[in-house]
């Protein structure tokens, strides 16, 4: 699957990668409903959005199954003189553990990365995110709904592996634009606060 990964960004067709940070994290980081602490950028892609977020203070992690990606994201965050407050990883997202101490992670989010997932390690990456964060904090997510025979993330799949622990705090459908309108998806942000104990 990370051989997928490195083709697509090897042959740029990543429509994703617009390099904007998009609204729904601006909004958040300057509602300041988060506090300036460690963030986890989950399937970071090119490091658009980690880069941001070191930008305003955040010590940041982005991991990325994509050699290719995570090697973009360095020469991104160098280019910004930003390298030393943004460590990016080659790694998979269910293993997050490895990169991130128990309950030190104030703000993750994941654009696009957790619908890819089998059921199986959707399962063990909400395990491994619960471990992470600390008690309080915010955790983004925008998927893609399911479509046919496309992969997406369903509110019944999303409850069961997030209701225990987390309290859903906002949900915004809409449409995943930067495909065009002929391939567009539905999709939908999601965000949760994990639970105090
Ligand atoms: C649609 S892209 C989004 C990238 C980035 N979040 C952005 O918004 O530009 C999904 C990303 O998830 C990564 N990915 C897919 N499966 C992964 C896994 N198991 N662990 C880590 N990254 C993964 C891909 O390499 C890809 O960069």
């Amino acid at each position: 699957m990370s051989l997928w990964w490195d083709i697509v960004y090897w042959l740029k067709k990543t429509p994703w990668d617009t390099g904007v940070t998009p609204p729904e994290i601006v909004t958040m980081i300057d509602s300041g409903k988060v506090p300036v602490g460690r963030a986890l950028d989950l399937g970071c892609g090119t490091g658009t959005n980690a880069i941001y977020l070191a930008q305003k203070g955040f010590e940041v992690t982005g991991l990325d199954i994509s050699g290719r990606a995570i090697s973009l994201a360095k020469r991104k965050a160098r280019s910004a003189q930003l390298a030393d407050r943004v460590r990016l990883e080659r790694g998979d997202v269910t293993l997050m553990r490895r990169w991130a101490i128990g309950h030190s992670i104030d703000f993750a989010f994941d654009i696009g990365c957790f619908h890819n997932l089998e059921p199986e390690a959707r399962a063990r990456y909400a395990a491994a995110l619960t471990a992470v964060l600390k008690p309080g904090a915010i955790y983004m997510l925008y998927a893609f709904e399911p479509s046919g025979d496309q992969r997406g993330v369903g509110l019944d799949e999303i409850a069961k592996l997030f209701d225990r622990d987390y309290k859903l705090e906002g949900l915004r459908h809409g449409g995943d634009s930067h495909r065009g309108d002929r391939n567009s998806r539905k999709s939908a942000w999601y965000t949760f606060r994990k639970r105090e104990a």
